[in-house]
């Protein structure tokens, strides 16, 4: 973290030392601190903040005392493994990893458990219109397959995918089925990717806002994450973050932003391919909103654009048929697909051969086609309802959002006072939920800000919901928020 730039107030009445250890208790729980890092010795410290060496000694003592770090005078200051919380039994306190230390944020499970609940009005989940899945479609094919002899279908599929659905995608995305490889959703293509690729104490640069499981992902494998703010996408700005971190990739989701919408340039596309080129740095393009424009085509792919193998790119079902289906695909350089497939193997041998198979026969036929002009029109009939129900219901000047032309999500801003978790907290318990925007920060940013999903809730319902959101931005108390 940028402990340099941390701001002490001389003259607000609070002594220095405690200023200095609630910015740091602050950095370890935001994890911009992780638990094992080293804090800069006493002096170094007092030299960059030009504060007494007294104030940062007392300001360890503080943070030891509060049993956030650990360490002795002349061995170093070690911010301390979080304290155990899950109430596990003693015995296995202490023994998990660093990866579990630093895997804490809970937001994906709550999300998934949210959206299954009937009583609750979700814009939080990621889901497309799941009422529109194609079940006879995907029933017909699911029997052909097990008609066709349920051996192949009970025997496991080879790692890198069954050569039918690797095909299917090869012949999709314009590559040979050796590029492809068959993953259990695009979450476990960054699984492999974070494995395969960072070492603790990497740095990995990727979009800010951007999408949490990455976030959580690249963390949990010991990466500091450095945010390139999506909404400038100002090349230069990338090229000084390759610069001052020289990082292990650069993650990007470029079309239908999650969570922001937002659809980057052909012409920024070009220009973040010529800079990786120059800086010799992998791209992670994980795309999983590309299919779901309004209408028309989005700009071609970083992975299409791509001369010279920096490019891997992931695609997932879960947007378009459904998340359980638990199936996606990763486009690259066949060496590394090899090397992918290695980490498969260790994590969950191969993606189920049922799944695949049924899937590889919907792709062959019009129908999964058919099914897209279907969902797309539906999504923008749900995406226009949300943006009636917005205007009606929320009183002018509380919430500014942006420009949609696909993918799922709308992406709002409160007024800077209004803390968006503490809305969520009074819409919970009106039985509407959505995602607040620090989950989608690596630096703790976007707390004014939160995502709507529009697409998994029927008009009838999103208006219901944004009615009851409407109503608790209209009561001063949170719609103006607090005086900062
Ligand atoms: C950008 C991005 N990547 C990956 C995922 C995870 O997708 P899957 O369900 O296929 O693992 C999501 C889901 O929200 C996402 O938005």
């Amino acid at each position: 973290m940028g402990i340099e730039t941390l701001n002490l107030e001389r003259h607000n009445g609070s002594p220095l030392y405690l200023q200095l250890c609630d910015a740091l208790e602050s950095a370890i729980d935001l994890g911009e601190l992780q638990p094992g890092e080293r804090l800069p010795s006493e002096r170094d410290l007092a030299r960059q903040l030009d504060v007494s060496r007294t104030t940062v000694v007392s300001a360890y003592d503080e943070l030891r005392a509060r049993g956030l770090v650990r360490g002795q005078v002349g061995r170093g200051t070690y911010v301390e493994a979080r304290p155990e919380q899950s109430g596990a039994p003693f015995a296995w306190r202490g023994k998990v990893s660093l990866g579990a230390l630093r895997t804490l944020d809970p937001t994906i499970r709550w999300i998934t458990r949210a959206a299954s609940d009937p009583e609750l009005i979700s814009f939080a989940a990621a889901i497309p219109a799941l009422d529109l899945f194609p079940v006879e479609q995907f029933k017909q094919a699911q029997a052909a397959v097990l008609e066709r002899g349920a051996l192949r279908a009970l025997t496991l599929a080879p790692t890198e995918g069954h050569p039918e659905l690797r095909q299917a995608a090869a012949r999709r995305f314009g590559i040979r089925p050796e590029q492809a490889l068959i993953i259990s959703g695009a979450q476990q293509g960054l699984d492999l990717i974070a494995r395969c690729l960072i070492d603790p104490g990497d740095t990995v640069v990727m979009d800010r806002p951007g999408y949490l499981g990455a976030i959580q992902t690249f963390r949990a494998a010991g990466a500091s994450i450095a945010g390139w703010d999506v909404e400038r996408a100002d090349p230069n700005e990338l090229e000084d973050l390759l610069v001052r971190y020289r990082p292990k990739l650069l993650y990007t989701n470029p079309t239908f932003q999650n969570p922001t919408g937002r659809v980057m340039p052909t012409g920024t596309r070009r220009e973040l391919l010529e800079l990786a080129n120059r800086h010799r740095l992998p791209i992670v393009e994980d795309e999983p909103y590309r299919d779901l424009a309004f209408e028309g085509a989005p700009p071609p792919t970083l992975f299409e654009l791509d001369r010279n193998a920096l490019v891997i790119h992931i695609h997932t079902f879960s947007k378009t048929l459904a998340g359980g289906l638990r199936l996606g695909w990763l486009a690259a350089a066949e060496e590394i697909i090899d090397q992918l497939a290695l980490f498969k193997q260790r994590s969950d041998v191969t993606s189920p051969s049922l799944s695949q198979l049924a899937l590889a026969g919907m792709l062959a036929g019009d129908g999964f086609d058919r099914h897209m002009r279907l969902l797309r029109a539906e999504h923008r009939r749900r995406f226009e309802s949300m943006q009636a129900a917005l205007e009606q219901h929320v009183p002018a000047g509380a919430l500014a959002t942006e420009p949609v032309q696909g993918g799922l999500y709308i992406w709002c801003a409160l007024d800077r006072r209004v803390d968006s978790h503490e809305l969520l907290h009074r819409a919970e318990g009106q039985g509407v939920v959505f995602v607040h925007g620090a989950a989608f920060y690596p630096d703790g940013g976007g707390r004014n800000q939160f995502r709507l999903c529009f697409s998994g809730v029927p008009p009838a319902r999103i208006d219901e919901g944004v009615r009851r959101l409407g109503g608790i931005l209209a009561d001063p108390v949170v719609g103006q928020g607090s005086p900062p």
